[in-house]
């Protein structure tokens, strides 16, 4: 990628139309073995007027072991006006923390930066933009949103009805390995392709100096950092460290005679979890197959669904909204009832996404306030 002005060469000097020099950041990950974006600002990133006083964001864990499927009701979730305060974490490991939240407003007098996780958000309901130092993305409905840790951002809203699905993961979030060719592009057989890909295109350059607040989180924490100079105060950029769009609609399902299993779904994966896109399909053609998924173990991991729209052909009664928790190695499947239901049927409008974890998820404090407590017991009723 590359927008507005740059250099001829990086690491040399590169003047304002006033003579002075512009201030040359580079944006590395992994130290300096991975990806990275070399960017141009009017003014040194690095002038901090004063931190506030820090506060802690980490998720209070209620349940530290579990292995009981669970659900909850995501809509249930509170609306709130400010954009960080709304997040409601739900479920935690050491790889990912995923979050709800309905945020009433975005930001508009201060910057939201990770420093320590890469951000998955799913935009379940809102549209906007995600203004970020390499320029504006517009979102809306069905978007995932992949913000780089280390970014810089601010969100804003075209209205107040909004509702998020976020992980957090401590990883780079990637494009699944088995799709990547060797030289880094999507294989032809992958679900969806770089075309399906959105990235910032309208890069503003805010010559601005004066208090900015940019909300930096990192171990937990918020520590309120105020630089002298606008963020977004950049002239031109290059690199591969950058915020994506993908909407769920663009992806496309990979269908087959009988059952698919689940990895075909997949969309993004990070250490120790993945995740996948559940879209409006043809189900399965062979003259007896089955549309609904089987009775799974799911041995080596947590499964975590969230449902967005439609019907979902294996549950008896799902709203939007709703999270489910299927442990490890606890068996799941179809509700009594749904496999002879979906006998027959040609296709589902369902629209979910799903989130693998390697390792088991504790479950929290406010996850607890909005749980449907005998869910566990549902294939039995
Ligand atoms: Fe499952």
């Amino acid at each position: 990628m590359k927008l507005g002005e740059i250099p001829h060469k990086r690491h040399t000097q590169f003047r304002k139309p006033d003579g002075s020099l512009y201030s040359e950041e580079l944006i590395s990950t992994e130290g300096f073995s991975d990806v990275y974006s070399i960017v141009y600002h009017t003014y040194p990133p690095t002038r901090v007027l004063k931190i506030d006083k820090a506060y802690s964001v980490a998720p209070e864990i209620a349940i530290d072991k579990n292995i009981q499927h669970r659900s909850f009701l995501g809509f249930k979730v509170k609306p709130a006006n400010d954009y960080l305060e709304a997040r409601v974490p739900v479920l935690a490991n050491n790889d990912v923390i995923i979050s709800l939240a309905a945020p009433k407003e975005g930001m508009t007098n201060w910057f939201f930066k990770n420093s320590a996780a890469d951000e998955l958000i799913f935009v379940h309901k809102g549209n906007g933009v995600l203004k970020t130092v390499y320029g504006n993305l517009p979102f809306s409905k069905g978007d995932h949103l992949v913000i780089p840790r280390g970014t810089i951002y601010q969100v804003l809203f075209e209205n107040h009805d909004n509702r998020l699905f976020i992980v957090e993961s401590f990883s780079p979030i990637r494009y699944p390995k088995r799709y990547i060719n060797k030289m880094g592009q999507l294989l032809e057989h992958s679900p969806y392709c770089e075309r399906d890909i959105r990235t910032p295109s309208k890069l503003e350059t805010h010559d601005e100096e004066g208090d900015f607040l940019v909300k930096i989180k990192r171990d937990g924490m918020i520590f309120p950092f105020h630089y002298a100079s606008h963020p977004f105060d950049v002239i031109g950029w290059d690199g591969n460290h950058y915020p994506i769009a993908f909407s769920i609609y663009d992806f496309e399902p990979i269908t087959g005679r009988i059952h698919q299993p689940p990895p075909v779904h997949q969309t993004f994966e990070g250490n120790n979890f993945v995740t996948c896109a559940f879209v409006p399909r043809k189900y399965d053609y062979h003259p007896l197959s089955i549309p609904t998924p089987y009775n799974h173990s799911n041995v080596d991991s947590d499964e975590v669904l969230y449902y967005v729209d439609g019907d979902f052909m294996s549950r008896k009664s799902v709203e939007q909204g709703q999270i489910t928790l299927h442990p490890t190695g606890i068996p799941h499947g179809p509700h009594p009832g749904t496999v002879e239901r979906s006998l027959g049927k040609e296709g589902t409008d369902e629209v979910a996404v799903m989130v693998d974890t390697f390792h088991p998820l504790k479950i929290t404090k406010q996850a607890l306030e909005i749980e449907d407590p005998g869910y566990f017991r549902s294939w039995t009723e």
